[in-house]
């Protein structure tokens, strides 16, 4: 399965957003699963061949699933990818309401798929990254960035809220997550929370989840000075040469402020939903 997904997630046209690129990001991501990989992957064979690989992911709380497919490869590609989704859709519980599937720009049969089961666009994402050689020296302001401590829950879970509303951690899963590899970097005045990062380090790269600021204090070099703080944490152990993120395309505030760092594109990535009945 795991050379399965490593080779097909190498093409633009059957690259599954979710699992990263190469080996060692792909394996990364099956060893997050929530569930055992036996109850969140099915593969499908014809004959002796593993013609599709597909998985689910999915959070009672939030109540959405990510769908990890279809990835096909086969002539009967949509008999099969329909096929395989009604077998995945025995592995979600009921009471989750809505199901999300995340493809390359370039996956034209994964968007026929979307548009066939009523999955309605919702997001145009950047896959941006950048390389330790390639860091721009920016010049920030002189505010202090601190690392979060419980006293600020509040205050960081409603900024959270209000900056990513039903995105797929909730201010309880970032802290929950917290420790040597995962950090939450916060701007405070006044006792108020006005912006806040949560990036984490992998073996090889490092990963910027949210970073957002108050919409009050935008404008003033908070983003910019989290940002840095974060970039700097992540590319301390020498091992890690890259730092990623997924951002939408369209956020021209947080584009600018990457390239400003120098991140560049690494690809377009189309997110779908659909409400469940
Ligand atoms: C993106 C965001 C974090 C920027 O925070 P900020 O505190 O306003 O950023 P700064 O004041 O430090 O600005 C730093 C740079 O970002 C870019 N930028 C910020 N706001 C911008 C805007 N409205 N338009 C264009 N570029 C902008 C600029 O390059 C700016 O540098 P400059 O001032 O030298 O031109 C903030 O707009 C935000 O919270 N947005 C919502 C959440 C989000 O989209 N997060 C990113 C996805 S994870």
């Amino acid at each position: 399965m795991l050379e399965f997904i490593i080779r097909h997630n190498q093409d633009r046209e059957t690259h599954i957003g979710y699992y990263g690129k190469g080996e060692t990001e792909i394996r990364e991501t099956l060893a997050e699963f929530t569930r055992p990989l036996t109850e969140s992957f099915l593969l499908a064979w014809q004959g002796s061949e593993l013609v599709s690989v597909f998985g689910v992911e999915y959070d009672p709380e939030i109540g959405r699933a990510w769908l990890y497919g279809p990835q096909v490869v086969s002539p009967d590609w949509h008999a099969i990818a329909d096929e395989h989704y009604a077998a995945i859709e025995e592995l979600i519980p009921e009471s989750i309401h809505e199901h999300e599937l995340f493809f390359d720009i370039n996956n034209k049969r994964g968007q026929e798929f979307a548009a066939r089961h009523a999955f309605l666009a919702h997001s145009s994402d950047a896959v941006l990254f950048l390389e330790r050689d390639a860091l721009k020296l920016v010049s920030t302001v002189p505010v202090q960035v601190c690392d979060y401590n419980e006293t600020f829950f509040s205050g960081f879970e409603a900024l959270h809220q209000h900056i990513f509303p039903r995105t797929y951690y909730t201010a309880s899963q970032i802290v929950e997550k917290l420790d040597d590899n995962h950090r939450l970097l916060l701007v405070i005045e006044a006792g108020k929370v006005l912006g806040y990062h949560f990036c984490k380090r992998e073996s090889q790269s490092g990963y910027i989840d949210f970073i957002g600021t108050d919409p009050a204090a935008r404008g003033k070099g908070l983003g910019a000075a989290l940002l840095k703080a974060g970039i700097a944490w992540m590319f301390e152990p020498a091992q890690i040469r890259l730092i990623e993120l997924t951002v939408n395309a369209n956020n021209q505030a947080a584009m600018q402020l990457y390239q400003k760092f120098g991140f560049a594109a690494k690809h377009i990535l189309c997110g779908y939903r659909k409400r469940m009945a």
